[in-house]
């Protein structure tokens, strides 16, 4: 189908499942044990109901915000996801450049398909991009990343450490296409390709875990961080709000937290971010006015968007979206991808009556059937 058949984010789902390679397919749709977080991830969206306000002048609607302190032209950002190329040779440097098409920032991930020099290159300027770093359990390869990182600083705006997988979540659809293992991932992933034997079995996502830290805490892991980076942080899988106030805590080292269960990839049945946010309101709303907080998993639709935001979020990302954007076409269908939920989340600021993102707040949703239990 070409893109404009394209009319939303299912559609490109269905479009790159015909066209991806299995194996890649396979790799980017599962999660863990039965896939019920995925799910809620998304389903969890539909319980929350918008309140539109009428009789507001809704002619010009601005999307542009301010993602720690940087400039951007959508509260849409690309998460951090490995291995793009395994769907599109346009890899990650293909949705660098369909992201600079809408000012969007991206995440790039520790086992991305291409080096950061590659993704980056032509980058437009002032294009936000932050580096997301799987610490190594040996040290000195992150070391050596990050000083990679710290030396792209006009390009790198932060250090998105990611917590929430500090041992590979059990993902069967993944595990069960078999990967054979002479494909890209020995070679793809930045942080790893040193030649290292790794054991055979498990899918592609048991793989790139080979030689990934399991022993990070608060304790040690941000003192070492800020003696080789003075980077912002970015705490990525928070996804209660006692670790929420944890963080918050540790400002102005950490900026950010992104609340996500890894799109449902790590531990199954592990809270929305949804469910977090409404915590965090709850027990320790002083966060949002310490750090931003940024959200993550089952976006689909724009008014997904609006909801997050709505409920404090300064930013949302998308995983899969952006790679099965990829598989559909390339940078084009990451373009369409974005120009989709873009305008979709447009529509909805419209039809609420919100002219710009920081009207949105929880006057405009009603959260009752969320909150029930
Ligand atoms: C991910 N995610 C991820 N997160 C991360 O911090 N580092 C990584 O390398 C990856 N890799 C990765 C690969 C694939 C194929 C997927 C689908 C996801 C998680 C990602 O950043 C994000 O949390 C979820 O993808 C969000 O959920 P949705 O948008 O996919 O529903």
């Amino acid at each position: 189908l070409p893109m404009e058949a394209l009319l939303n984010l299912d559609d490109i789902e269905k479009q790159a499942t015909r066209l991806i390679p299995k194996k890649a397919w396979a790799y980017y749709y599962s999660a863990g044990d039965d896939l019920y977080s995925k799910s809620f991830n998304n389903a969890v969206y539909r319980d929350i109901l918008l309140r539109p306000r009428v009789f507001i002048d809704c002619t010009v609607c601005d999307m542009s915000t301010t993602l720690l302190g940087h400039k951007v032209g959508l509260p849409i950002y690309v998460a951090p996801a490995a291995m793009a190329r395994l769907a599109h040779p346009d890899g990650e440097h293909g949705i660098a450049k369909a992201a600079s098409r809408f000012g969007a920032m991206q995440i790039i991930s520790n086992n991305a398909s291409m080096t950061p020099e590659q993704i980056v290159e032509g980058a437009a300027p002032g294009q936000v991009f932050g580096w997301q770093l799987y610490v190594q359990t040996h040290r000195r390869k992150s070391e050596a990343m990050l000083r990679r990182i710290n030396a792209m600083r006009d390009r790198f705006k932060f250090v998105c450490l990611t917590l929430d997988a500090p041992v590979p979540g059990k993902r069967e659809h993944d595990e069960r296409s078999n990967l054979d293992r002479t494909t890209t991932v020995e070679s793809a992933s930045n942080a790893k390709a040193d030649g290292e034997r790794r054991p055979g079995g498990g899918g592609v996502g048991q793989q790139l875990f080979f030689g990934t830290a399991s022993d990070l805490t608060w304790e040690t892991t941000l003192p070492w961080l800020a003696e080789h980076t003075d980077l912002p942080i970015v705490l990525k899988g928070v996804q209660t709000h006692e670790d929420a106030y944890l963080a918050a805590r540790y400002a102005p080292q950490v900026q950010a937290v992104i609340l996500s269960n890894h799109g449902g990839r790590a531990l199954d049945t592990a809270p929305p971010a949804v469910h977090t946010l409404l915590e965090i309101r709850k027990y320790c709303p002083e966060v949002f006015s310490k750090i931003q907080v940024w959200v993550d998993g089952g976006i689909k639709r724009g008014t997904d968007v609006v909801k997050a935001l709505c409920l404090g979020a300064s930013a949302v990302g998308v995983g899969r979206a952006a790679l099965f954007g990829l598989g559909a076409g390339g940078q084009a269908g990451v373009e369409r991808m974005f120009e989709i939920l873009a305008s979709e989340a447009a529509t909805c600021m419209r039809l609420l009556g919100a002219k710009n993102i920081s009207e949105l707040g929880p006057r405009f949703i009603n959260t009752r059937r969320v909150e029930r239990d």
